[in-house]
């Protein structure tokens, strides 16, 4: 199997997760394409979807699958009671990387506002320590050089990606060759300066479910409070 393949197999798996009659949270990325190719078949039970980048939410209408402001959803007390997308990386915390298709700052909003988030990956992605994929950091354009220079100082080389503007009008740094030991530590350290706007850590709020697939088959890893729920 390929690892599109693989994709695939994952994002399959999580279509049994999605409630019937909530608002789902739909995350960005190759493996979330399939996830969102898999619930055409089942959009009739869904009422809408709140889409974490301008390219999902172009995919979601064209499949006829209705997205929504996450503004007006949450001012009409409804509850997202699921999020699913990828990510660069997963550790067994199911702390991760994610940012890769720069829609990180959406993607950790849509996490923070649902009460599960289902990461699916094919196990290329799993790692004992993250960073072996460049974190990426949203970054308002005049902070460039200075967040920069801050990476540098962790001991990372900060790439601009290049030719790259965010859905929110910002650039990405992507920090090459960190070794994330504690990935709670770094997170709240880079949000906290001046001029960026989201770090691809997602470790305060890690994954309540991985979904890994392998050659092998489909696997399913629970963090820690979805384990405690049963
Ligand atoms: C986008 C993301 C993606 O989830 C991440 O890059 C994984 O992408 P893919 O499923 O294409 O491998 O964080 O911002």
């Amino acid at each position: 199997m390929n690892q599109d393949q693989l994709k695939r197999e994952a994002a399959l798996r999580a279509l049994q997760y999605v409630p019937k009659g909530a608002i789902l949270g739909v995350g960005t990325g190759s493996t979330v394409n399939f996830f969102i190719d898999g619930l055409a078949a089942i959009k009739d039970q869904i009422p809408g979807t709140v889409s974490s980048s301008v390219k999902s939410t172009e995919r979601l209408l064209a499949l006829g699958i209705k997205v929504l402001e996450l503004n007006e959803v949450l001012a009409a007390g409804q509850p997202i009671p699921l999020y699913v997308d990828g990510a660069d990386e997963a550790n067994d915390r199911l702390e991760l990387i994610k940012g890769g298709g720069g829609a990180l700052t959406r993607e950790k909003i849509i996490a923070q506002a649902a009460g599960q988030f289902i990461c699916i990956v094919d196990q290329s992605k799993c790692v004992p320590v993250l960073g072996r994929f460049p974190l990426p950091v949203e970054v308002v354009p005049m902070a460039e050089q200075m967040v920069a220079a801050q990476l540098r100082a962790l001991g990372a080389e900060a790439r601009l990606r290049s030719g790259f503007i965010t859905d929110n009008g910002n650039i990405i740094l992507d920090a090459h060759g960190l070794r994330i030991e504690d990935a709670r530590a770094l997170e709240t350290l880079i949000n906290q300066w001046p001029g960026v706007v989201t770090v691809g850590l997602f470790a305060h709020r890690p994954a309540d479910r991985l979904i890994i697939a392998s050659p092998e088959g489909v696997r399913e890893q629970a963090g820690a409070a979805a384990a405690r729920a049963g």
